[in-house]
């Protein structure tokens, strides 16, 4: 392992094209962020074909600036890392692509990471010396999973989403009660002036002990129940419904999260993803924990949403294990992680 190891990380799986420099997988040295948020808002929602245009726009000035912010050039990369899936498959070919030809050109190592090994990395961005095992809640806007992580590569499903990720139902409130894109800080904002108890959503618990989720139907009720308001012509408080719909995904993430570090005996539960963002979660989540005698982590907010920093962190350790990949390395949209 070189010493000062030095990782050129892109992420291109969704709406963000980021480059960072990460060194010895924990001292970020850039970490770049061009957001297309603003592109795909007016659609209230990601364009796939957009996002790919945009990214292939995008990558090369965000992967110039990554190194000049760093200080580095091209010759001083150790390594290339790039997210290769799970992902919009147009987008994250454009970070493969590109990684792919950079380390050909340069003749380092490749190495291709699972983007929500990424998110689960990113803990150690905030905690160096976080140590495992750990319990992982992941909530993005693609997956809400329970991971058991033992050591590092070794990553085990405690649980996940039957139908909707956590991101995907805040989202697509957000968007019924016409708040903005993405949902989840909305939600969160018009929330803090609204009452959690006002409106009694349900909590998908599952069977006796599943660790799984379920959004669709709490979806479904807030939808029906604004769709009911509506034809009545009444009025309705979108902070209590913002504040009572967060209430009941919160409170379900923050539950089962508990009870997967208590069955594996786990002292440190961390979260991942972009709705680890919201602090009602990390609020709920931490007073829980506390009262079981359990320690939360939470990342940084820059490394709570897709960014490249997360994937130069995941690649650093893989590559410690020996783990790179060859040139033929493909966009993979529904890679599994375990
Ligand atoms: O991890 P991420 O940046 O992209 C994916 O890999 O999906 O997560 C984006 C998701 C979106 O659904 C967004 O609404 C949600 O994270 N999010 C939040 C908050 N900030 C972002 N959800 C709830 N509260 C927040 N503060
Ligand atoms: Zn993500």
């Amino acid at each position: 392992m070189p010493e000062n190891c030095t990782i050129l990380a892109l992420e291109t799986s969704c709406d963000e094209t980021s480059a960072a420099v990460v060194i010895d997988g924990i001292k970020v040295a850039s970490n770049i962020i061009s957001s297309q948020i603003a592109t795909h808002q007016k659609f209230g929602g990601v364009v796939p074909e957009i996002a790919s245009r945009k990214h292939l726009e995008n990558i090369t000035p965000v992967v110039q600036e990554a190194l000049d912010k760093a200080g580095k050039l091209l010759h001083e990369l150790d390594a290339i890392a790039v997210t290769y899936g799970p992902g919009l498959v147009g987008a994250l070919l454009v970070g493969v692509s590109t990684a792919k030809a950079m380390a050909y050109a340069l003749d380092k190592p490749l190495i291709g990471v699972h983007h929500l090994a990424g998110h689960i990395y990113a803990n150690f961005l905030t905690k160096p010396n976080l140590e495992l095992p750990v319990v992982c809640l992941v909530v993005s806007g693609g997956h809400t999973s329970l991971i058991y992580w033992k050591d590092h590569g070794q990553l085990e499903l405690m649980g996940s989403t039957r139908d909707d990720a956590a991101g995907e139902a805040f989202d697509k409130i957000a968007r019924a009660l016409k708040l903005g894109y993405p949902g989840g800080p909305f939600i969160e904002r018009a929330a803090r002036a609204g009452n959690p108890e006002a409106i009694n959503f349900p909590r998908a618990w599952l069977e006796e002990g599943s660790l799984d989720f379920s959004f669709s139907g709490l979806k479904s009720s807030v939808l029906n129940y604004l769709h009911r308001a509506n034809q009545l012509g009444e009025e309705v408080n979108a902070a209590d419904v913002a504040a009572s719909f967060q209430e009941a995904v919160v409170e379900v993430l923050a539950t089962k999260t508990v009870n997967a570090a208590e069955l594996k005996g786990a002292k440190t539960i961390t979260l991942a993803g972009g709705v680890a963002a919201n602090s009602r979660l990390r609020q709920l989540l931490q007073n829980k924990a506390k009262a079981r005698g359990i320690e939360v982590i939470f990342p940084d907010l820059i490394y709570c949403t897709d960014n490249a920093a997360m994937i130069g962190c995941a690649a650093y350790f893989q590559y410690l294990q020996g783990k790179t990949s060859d040139l033929d390395l493909n966009a993979v949209p529904s890679l599994a992680l375990c």
